[in-house]
């Protein structure tokens, strides 16, 4: 595919994902228009870009009249990957605000169709999968894509929207000839994560000398933490390969247990606290790891860098960049909403057309 002056939109852009997928289009020549409401995306992730005039920015809410529509208008491309999000302290507990990504995500693929969009590529999720396959960690269990499949049973609210958007992608292609892939990310981490997800939670817990160490569950949960610079280059591979709206895994086949990440980190910080474990808090399913041989086979693709190489440096990104006295005194509520104040997008707010605004 060429990128070069492929028109390319990124809702959410401004994320963690987002604005390293931003850097990775304009990197190869692509005209990126970004448009995020910054509900949890920051400005700051696309500071050079927005310096150097590289990219057009659309400060405004997806949810706004017609908003969908002008931000696509013109797109060949469209990755979608503007959600109400967050890490398993955030999606267990705002339920109600995640379920406004089934209304989000229908908007924006109707605006596609209207708007003559090539294709959309979807952020989805490895919440698509059935809960109660992923019950024991003792299990070898690698999640196959047709193991999303009845009888149905995804991962909270969040889940069940990006399994429907994903099913509305599918049922688009066919009824109207667009073209589209849905990337199911698995748990991901790196530089610009939030700390309402397990890695950097851990890490701003040894940044901050946490003592006793808190960990979520009881340690023995098997996660695939994938890194954000293998989830970008698998979307773009997504956004080449894949037109007939086929789902596919973006993670890492890696096996590692909650308690083995935390030991690490506090190894590598060198921060000695005991570890206390709360079986009580949000926990998440036991055992999620994905099998990444359809992305391998139709991509060509899989992951590059290594979990406790990745942990390392994104250690290092977390303590190099964070001011501890903030850190510490807004931990508990960063560890459960995508903003350090108050959460705009889990509050339904009245619709201000006039707050669209663009610069480049
Ligand atoms: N981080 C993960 O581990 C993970 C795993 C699976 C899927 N995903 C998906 O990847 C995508 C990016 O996630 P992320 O982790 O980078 O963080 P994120 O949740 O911060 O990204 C969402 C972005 O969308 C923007 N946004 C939300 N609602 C909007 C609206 N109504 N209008 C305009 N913009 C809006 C936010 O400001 C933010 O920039 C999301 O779709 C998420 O569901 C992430």
């Amino acid at each position: 595919m060429n990128w070069k002056n492929t028109r390319t939109l990124v809702t959410g852009g401004a994320s963690f994902i987002g604005s390293a997928l931003v850097d990775a289009l304009v990197q190869r020549g692509a005209t990126v228009r970004v448009v995020d409401n910054f509900s949890s995306g920051r400005r700051e992730n696309l500071a050079p870009h927005l310096k150097s005039n590289a990219i057009e920015l659309m400060h405004a809410d997806l949810l706004d009249d017609g908003v969908a529509r002008q931000s696509v208008r013109g797109m060949d491309l469209v990755f979608h990957l503007a959600a109400d999000h967050g890490g398993r302290g955030y999606v267990d507990l705002h339920q109600a605000a995640c379920a406004g990504n089934l209304g989000l995500d229908g908007i924006l693929f109707r605006a596609c169709v209207q708007q003559n969009v090539e294709k959309v590529v979807f952020a989805s999720s490895g919440c698509i999968y059935p809960n109660y396959i992923q019950n024991d960690p003792t299990e070898m269990l690698y999640l196959t894509e047709d193991k999303a499949g009845p009888p149905y049973d995804a991962d909270n609210l969040y889940g069940w929207a990006k399994l429907m958007a994903e099913m509305t992608l599918q049922a688009y292609h066919r009824d109207y000839g667009l073209k589209a892939a849905s990337c199911r990310y698995f748990t991901v981490y790196g530089p610009r994560g939030h700390e309402n997800h397990a890695v950097i939670a851990m890490i701003a817990r040894a940044f901050v000398g946490q003592n006793p160490f808190v960990v979520w569950g009881n340690g023995e949960q098997i996660r695939n933490w994938t890194h954000v610079d293998d989830i970008v280059s698998g979307t773009i591979r997504a956004a080449e390969a894949i037109g007939d709206g086929t789902a596919i895994n973006l993670g890492t086949t890696e096996r590692t247990r909650v308690i083995d990440a935390v030991h690490e980190v506090l190894r590598y910080t060198g921060h000695k606290a005991g570890i206390e474990l709360h079986p009580e808090l949000p926990t998440g399913p036991m055992n999620r790891v994905a099998d990444n041989s359809l992305a391998k086979r139709l991509l060509d693709w899989e992951p590059q860098i290594k979990f406790m190489i990745g942990l390392r440096s994104t250690i290092d990104w977390y303590f190099s960049t964070k001011d501890r006295k903030k850190i510490a005194s807004e931990l508990e509520t960063l560890l459960t909403e995508r903003q350090s104040t108050a959460r705009e997008s889990s509050r339904i707010a009245a619709p201000d057309p006039a707050s669209a605004t663009v610069s480049a």
